[in-house]
C-alpha cells in the first residue's frame, strides 16, 4: 500500500511522527511524507523534524503564509498535481489546520481515500477557522481516528457511519510519552524553580491589539510575584511590533523565541501553571497534571476540563492574576489521564490500516 502523510504546521509534526514510526515498524507500506510549507521558519518547523526523528519530507510544497483562501487554494493546486503523480492508495491528514482541509478536498475530488487523525473534535464555534477545517475534513473523510469518545459522539450526531469511526486515542500523547524522559528546561532557565509558562496565537486573542494589550498587562501583573516565560508565536510577535504594544521586559517577564519540542516540554512539565490558547497544550497539561488556564471561550477538547486540569476564562483576562495565585496556592488539582492516552494510539492506527489493507487485497 502506498501512503501519503500530509503535514503543514507546528502542531501536525508531533502527531504525524509517531504514526509514521508505528507504520514503519508494523507494516511494509510505502510511506511518503509531504510538507505543505504552511509553517516554514526553522523554529516553527525544521527543529521538530530533528527532535521528533521524522524523515526529511519527500516533497515540500513551500506554500508559506497568506490569507486563508489563498493559502488553502495554493496547497490544493500543488497537492493535486502531486497526488496525480504519486497515485497513493491512502492519504493521512492531521489536526485542523488549513493544510488538513486542503488535502482533504483534493483527495475527495480525486476519489483517493483519506484518513483524518484527530477527528470528531468540535468547539461549536464557527468563528474559529480551525472549526471550519474540522467540519469539512470530517465530513469528507473515509476513516476517522478519534482521540476521545466525545469525538465519536459528535461524529455520530452529524450522521457519520459508525463503521468509519475508530477510537484509537491521542497520538500527540504518544510523542509526549516517548520524549518526556529526554525533555528538560533550556539552559537559561535551568535554575528557575517556580514560573508560569505562556503561549498565545489565536486570532481571537492576538489580532485585536486591545485584547492582546490587556492580556499582556495582566501577565505583567502576574510577573510581579512569579516569573513568566512567554515563547512568542510569529503571529503574536508581529501584532506586538505592528501595534507598538506596551511591554516592560524585565528579569521576571521573559519574551523569548518559539521553542523546540524538548525545551518546551521541559518547561511545561516543571511549570506551576500554563496559560495558553493552544489546542494541544490543553491536552499535554492534562496528561502531565499541570494546571492550565485556557484563554478561550470554548474548547474542542472538553475532556481536558471534565477529567483534566483545564479551565476556560474566555475574554475575562482580568481573572488571570487571581487564577494563577489560586493555582499556585491550592494543592495540585487531581487529574485523570483520559482513556487511550497511553502512548499506543499510533500502533492502533497501524493495526486498523493493516486490517483495511488485508480486506482490500
Ligand atoms: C496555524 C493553524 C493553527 C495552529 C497554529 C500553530 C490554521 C488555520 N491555523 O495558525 O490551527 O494552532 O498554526 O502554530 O491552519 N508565520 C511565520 N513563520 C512561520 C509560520 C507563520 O512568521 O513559520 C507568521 C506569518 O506571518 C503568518 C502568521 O505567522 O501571517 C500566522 O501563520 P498561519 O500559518 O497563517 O497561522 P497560525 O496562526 O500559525
Amino acid at each position: 500500500m502506498k501512503l501519503i502523510h500530509v503535514v503543514g504546521a507546528r502542531p501536525n509534526f508531533m502527531k504525524a511522527a509517531p504514526v509514521w514510526s508505528a507504520i514503519s515498524r508494523m507494516t511494509n507500506f510505502n510511506q511518503i511524507l509531504v510538507h505543505t510549507g504552511q509553517h516554514y521558519d526553522r523554529l516553527m518547523s525544521d527543529i521538530f523534524f530533528k527532535e521528533l526523528r521524522m524523515p526529511i519530507p519527500d516533497y515540500n510544497l513551500n506554500i508559506g503564509s497568506d490569507s486563508h483562501a489563498r493559502q488553502t487554494a495554493a496547497i490544493m493546486v500543488k497537492f493535486e498535481e502531486l497526488v496525480n503523480e504519486i497515485e497513493p492508495d491512502l492519504v493521512l491528514v492531521y489536526g485542523d489546520i488549513n493544510s488538513t482541509v486542503a488535502a482533504a478536498i483534493v483527495c475527495s475530488k480525486l476519489l483517493i481515500p483519506f484518513a483524518h487523525v484527530e477527528a470528531g473534535l468540535r468547539s461549536f464555534d464557527r468563528r474559529m477557522p480551525e472549526e471550519i477545517n474540522r467540519l469539512i475534513t470530517d465530513r469528507l473523510a473515509d476513516m476517522l481516528f478519534t482521540p476521545s469518545k466525545d469525538g465519536d459522539d459528535n461524529l455520530i450526531k452529524e450522521g457519520t457511519p459508525k463503521s468509519k469511526i475508530h477510537f484509537i486515542g491521542n497520538v500527540m500523547i504518544d510523542t509526549l510519552v516517548r520524549l518526556l524522559p529526554k525533555a528538560d528546561k533550556p539552559n537559561e532557565f535551568r535554575n528557575l524553580k517556580q514560573y508560569i509558562l505562556v503561549t498565545l496565537h489565536r486570532p481571537s486573542n492576538v489580532d485585536d491589539p486591545k485584547s492582546l494589550q490587556s492580556i499582556i498587562t495582566n501577565l505583567q501583573n502576574v510577573s510581579k510575584s512569579i516569573p513568566v516565560i512567554f515563547p512568542v508565536h510569529p503571529r503574536t510577535k508581529k501584532m506586538i511590533a505592528d501595534n507598538s504594544l506596551v511591554i516592560t521586559e524585565n528579569i521576571n517577564f521573559r519574551l523569548i523565541d518559539p521553542l523546540g519540542y524538548l525545551d518546551f516540554l521541559g518547561l511545561m512539565k516543571n511549570a506551576m501553571t500554563v496559560i495558553t490558547d493552544s489546542g494541544g497544550i490543553q491536552e499535554e497539561t492534562t496528561y502531565l497534571g499541570i494546571p492550565c488556564i485556557t484563554v478561550r471561550e470554548n474548547t474542542e477538547r472538553p475532556i481536558t476540563i471534565s477529567l483534566g486540569t483545564n479551565q476556560l476564562i474566555g475574554k475575562d483576562y482580568y481573572k488571570i492574576p487571581d487564577l494563577v495565585k489560586s493555582a499556585i496556592n491550592s494543592p495540585k488539582r487531581s487529574n485523570t489521564i483520559p482513556p487511550l492516552w497511553d502512548g499506543k494510539a499510533s500502533e492502533r492506527i497501524a493495526t486498523v490500516l493493516l486490517q483495511h489493507n488485508n480486506k482490500n487485497n
